[in-house]
């Protein structure tokens, strides 16, 4: 079997910290929680935890608006309290790897204040700054990607400042070295004390074209809102992102990029111990050659849609894996903090529970390391808030504010926010069937509700009791894939790629070959597949079954059963 590093096998789980486990009591999640949660992840059977921001933040943005690079922010607890988690996670093998935000800090960070202070400030250049346009107003027409124009100006020196996301979110200019080499610091600090690695955040940002070319697109925000809100035809659709891409074409994947990212590969394989870099970012390109620039990249093209579908699936992988450097590894993912829950977003409202288990085992199956959003194995789902004053993401409030400028009544503008705020994904974790559902003690109000859904089994310690839960079944699943050689490291060869009721491939390495079937239909489905009078013998199935060897020419499978069997070698090759 061709060697694989930690990376590539470990089962990879995204922590929202603020919502994972509250320690302390005050409604919002902290180290102390996350330690006592150490077993419960190493159970799960999870190889490698990847942090939201746990720095200091006014939390503008939920922390990704940093105020220091080096720091734990207060209410998670102290750098102390950090180590013990790490040091904790190792123990029970787990790696950890860090949120590194690298477009922008937060307007409270030390350089952001000594830039805004003066014009000749050393740290002047460290942001983006620019006089105003002779009529007084920003430099140019660039949006901010959160709403609103993407310039505010700033009264104390009379110029205007730059920023992608929230106006509390100024980007730092990544032309001036002082930057990168303040920054590279910061990570060596975390390298050094043991990190395993970052997920880079919004990697595509960092750079602007310098000329501050206008954009050319047809279509103001409020006027995309407008039609969003409209019934559209798919070429309405269609133009509709075009003109989103015109918008921000001189704002996003500008040169320099990959050089960047090559050198912080240089700096991050200084270290021993394969520490790992995964991209959020949209170009398969952060892969460089395929060992020179991102370790991962991850698969989003994947989760565009709200139904997952065999030929979806299909076709996504035929062009990622066409498209990858030889060499990169695939990452593949169904959920995180900024998009709806996997239980939501891909269900169909009748077959949920059936279908959250059947995608799951797709995304554990497929080629690549697979990465896990906090809560998905208890199958928690989206909250839709319901007054304003719930709301925690600026990004609806934004939303809200530019719907109700518009005319449109404020209930349904809070509808139209409530589905859109990233706030649906991020309530408090489910720890039990207890007020506040075990995660800050009952009568403590936590920092977004808690939902109701808890007390209707979503929720940890009644699914522990129960041998058929979905908890339950992500263990044997994430289980059965950790012990199958073939999963971990086999090649990817779809078969059957007109069907439209079950998605099949195989997995081969030199010593195993595995055969995968996922029924997405709600129907029995009996299929049959040639592998030269070859047995099955089943490694693993969402459903009961009997534990006997099945024959591939004939194999039925229960409605949107996941089923993963080895193929039994008759001769001394696979063909
Ligand atoms: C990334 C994060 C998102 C954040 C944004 C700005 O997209 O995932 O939560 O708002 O970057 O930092």
């Amino acid at each position: 079997m061709q060697s694989l590093t930690w990376w590539q096998t470990a089962v990879f789980y995204q922590i929202y910290p603020r919502s994972f486990a509250d320690g302390n009591g005050d409604g919002i999640g902290d180290f102390a929680g996350m330690i006592d949660r150490l077993d419960y992840l190493r159970d799960l059977g999870v190889g490698a935890l990847w942090l939201s921001p746990h720095y200091p933040s006014p939390n503008a943005d939920c922390g990704y608006d940093i105020s220091d690079y080096t720091g734990v922010a207060p209410e998670y607890g102290t750098l102390d309290d950090f180590r013990r988690f790490l040091d904790g996670a190792h123990a029970r093998g787990m790696r950890v790897l860090l949120d590194l935000v690298l477009n922008h800090t937060s307007v409270e960070h030390p350089w952001f204040r000594e830039s805004r202070s003066s014009r000749d400030n050393p740290k002047r250049d460290w942001y983006i700054w620019r006089d105003p346009a002779p009529d007084g107003g920003p430099p140019n027409n660039w949006y901010s990607a959160f709403g609103g124009s993407a310039w505010t100006f700033d009264e104390t020196t009379g110029q205007y400042y730059y920023h992608f996301f929230f106006k509390e979110q100024p980007d730092l200019n990544w032309r001036n070295p002082d930057v990168k080499r303040a920054m590279w610091q910061a990570i060596r600090f975390w390298l050094d004390m043991g990190v395993d690695g970052f997920r880079l955040d919004a990697i595509d940002t960092i750079f602007e074209d310098p000329a501050l070319t206008p954009h050319e697109s047809r279509l103001s925000q409020i006027e995309m809102l407008r039609i969003w809100r409209e019934n559209r035809s798919p070429e309405e659709t269609k133009e509709l992102w075009e003109q989103f891409a015109l918008m921000f074409r001189y704002q996003v994947q500008q040169p320099g990029l990959h050089e960047l990212m090559k050198e912080l590969r240089a700096l991050v394989n200084e270290y021993p111990g394969d520490r790992v870099l995964i991209g959020e970012g949209d170009d398969i390109a952060y892969y460089g050659n395929g060992s020179d620039e991102l370790h991962l990249v991850f698969n989003f093209p994947l989760m565009r849609t709200n139904r997952l579908t065999p030929a979806w699936v299909r076709a996504n992988q035929a062009e990622r894996l066409a498209a990858l450097p030889p060499g990169a590894w695939p990452c593949n993912t169904l959920g995180n903090h900024d998009v709806g829950r996997m239980w939501t977003a891909y269900g169909d409202g009748v077959n949920d529970a059936a279908l959250a288990r059947l995608h799951v085992a797709m995304l554990l199956t497929l080629k690549g390391t697979p990465v896990l959003y906090n809560g998905e194995e208890i199958g928690m789902t989206d909250l839709l808030l319901e007054r304003f004053e719930q709301l925690r993401d600026n990004q609806a409030v934004n939303l809200y504010h530019l719907a109700v400028g518009d005319g449109i009544d404020p209930a349904e503008a809070m509808k139209m926010a409530a589905a859109i705020s990233r706030d649906r994904c991020r309530t408090p974790f489910q720890w039990a069937n207890a007020p506040n559902a075990g995660f800050s003690p009952p009568g403590v109000t936590t920092w977004l509700p808690v939902n109701p859904n808890y007390a209707q089994g979503v929720n940890v310690a009644d699914q522990e009791q129960n041998p058929d839960s979905l908890l339950n079944y992500y263990r044997r699943l994430i289980g059965a894939r950790q012990a199958i050689p073939a999963l971990l490291a086999g090649d990817y060869a779809p078969l059957h790629p007109d069907e439209d009721r079950y998605l099949a491939f195989l997995r081969t390495t030199p010593d195993q070959r595995c055969l995968v079937v996922l029924n997405f239909s709600p129907e029995p489905v009996t299929t049959g597949f040639d592998l030269n009078g070859a047995r099955l013998r089943t490694l693993f199935s969402s459903h009961p079954r009997p534990t006997r060897d099945e024959h591939p020419e004939r194999l039925t499978l229960a409605p949107f059963e996941a089923y993963i069997g080895e193929v039994i070698r008759i001769g001394t090759d696979w063909e």
